[in-house]
């Protein structure tokens, strides 16, 4: 076990599950413990640099998340406006390129306008911070493969070289808070070979310290690719 080579992730997506769980175990309204959540994003890209990865992916809305109640909605996308405004000079300081995976056009003009005012300002950053909003991963294969289709010829190169994560590196390790063991319509082709990492924290309880214990077990797993 311990000759085996140690292994370090270029690419980590993150499910962050708990939002609401958390509120009711603190006997809050659940827009603190989304929040709560916020805070805890904020905390793992302070410690991006670190990590040394070179991406990391964060699923923060999904385009079935729609069905939730229109308060809770507002709630989210009022965080995201204050999240956005609050910690962008810190994401252009600290050498963060934003990316949005997921059809973001379809969130308010005002937050549409705020993100891609980020896309621009942090464009020339080294790691990657990508975050899933209106994503999913159904929706974002169909629509690859058609434009596959046009180009003329549909191959998993060419599906893949139409997917929202085209530009990144594979795929190593995928985690899930909050005891959840599912992908929900995230990263589904981009998961054909990561490794999964799944914790019973709530996701404002995530630290930076959570992260590094994934990264130190993905190190030590064996992938295969189906070879032997
Ligand atoms: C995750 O927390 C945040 C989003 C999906 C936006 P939840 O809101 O799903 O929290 P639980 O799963 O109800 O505890
Ligand atoms: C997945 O969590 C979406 C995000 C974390 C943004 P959900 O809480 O929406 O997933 P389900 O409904 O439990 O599968
Ligand atoms: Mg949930």
């Amino acid at each position: 076990m311990t000759d085996l080579p140690q292994q370090r992730a270029r690419h980590v997506a993150i499910i962050m599950d708990g939002n609401g769980r958390w509120a009711k175990r603190h006997h809050l309204p659940r827009a603190m413990g989304h929040q709560k959540g916020v805070e805890a994003v904020r905390r793992l890209v302070r410690a991006l640099e670190s990590t040394g990865l070179e991406c990391l992916t964060l699923y923060a809305f999904s385009s079935e998340n729609w069905k939730r109640p229109e308060e809770e909605i507002r709630d989210l996308m009022g965080l995201m406006r204050r999240f956005i405004k609050s910690d962008l000079p810190e994401f252009v300081e600290n050498g963060v390129r934003l990316k949005i995976i997921g059809d973001y056009t379809a969130l308010d003009a005002d937050i549409v306008e705020m993100l891609e005012d980020a896309l621009a300002r942090t464009a020339g950053g080294g790691r990657t911070l990508a975050v899933a909003l209106n994503y999913g991963s159904q929706q974002e294969i169909a629509r690859a493969a058609a434009e596959a289709a046009a180009g003329g010829e549909v191959t998993t190169e060419t599906i893949a070289a139409h997917l929202d994560t085209a530009d990144l590196p594979p795929l190593d390790l995928l985690i899930r808070t909050s005891g959840e063991h599912r992908l929900s319509n995230f990263l589904l082709w981009q998961s054909a070979y990561a490794e999964f990492w799944f914790t019973e924290e709530l996701w404002p309880d995530f630290t930076p310290e959570h992260l590094s214990q994934a990264l130190d077990d993905f190190a030590r797993r064996e992938r295969r690719y189906g070879g032997r």
